[in-house]
């Protein structure tokens, strides 16, 4: 069993984003199974960058579309994606500098992170891209 599943319950009902999010949660995964083989902190940081750039382009990529469509939460979406991303910015920083060491706390923080803005804020645009050719 993976540290995070991937549940119908996830789905955003935009086939794109899905597998987006599928893509993220697989890169997490890969992340507590480095942790749980003893990775090195030098892997556990590639996969970590991995994430964040990942991350970075599929926020830019549901922006693009609410900006398109003038999705009317499109602010307060995009004002939660960079929040994501500075506590994760943060979090690196202090691996990088020591302070913090990977763990499954950092885990359980980026679990959280996604399946919350999924099921908080995406599922939000669900019905809004409906039928729209993204
Ligand atoms: Fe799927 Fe708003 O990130």
């Amino acid at each position: 069993m993976a540290f995070i599943d991937w549940s119908d319950e996830y789905s955003v009902s935009v086939d794109i984003f899905d597998k987006e999010h599928q893509s993220l949660i697989a890169i997490i995964n890969e992340l507590h199974q480095g942790l749980t083989s003893g990775f090195g902190i030098k892997e556990m940081t590639y996969i970590l960058d991995r994430l964040l750039e990942y991350t970075s382009k599929h926020f830019y990529h549901e922006e693009k579309e609410m900006h398109a469509y003038a999705y009317p939460d499109f602010d307060v979406h995009k004002k939660a994606h960079e929040q994501l991303v500075a506590d994760v910015k943060k979090y690196k920083d202090r691996l990088e500098s020591g302070e913090q060491a990977f763990s499954l706390e950092l885990l359980a923080f980026l679990k959280k992170w996604l399946v919350n803005h999924i099921l908080g804020t995406d599922k939000k645009y669900s019905k809004f891209f409906a039928g729209k050719n993204i």
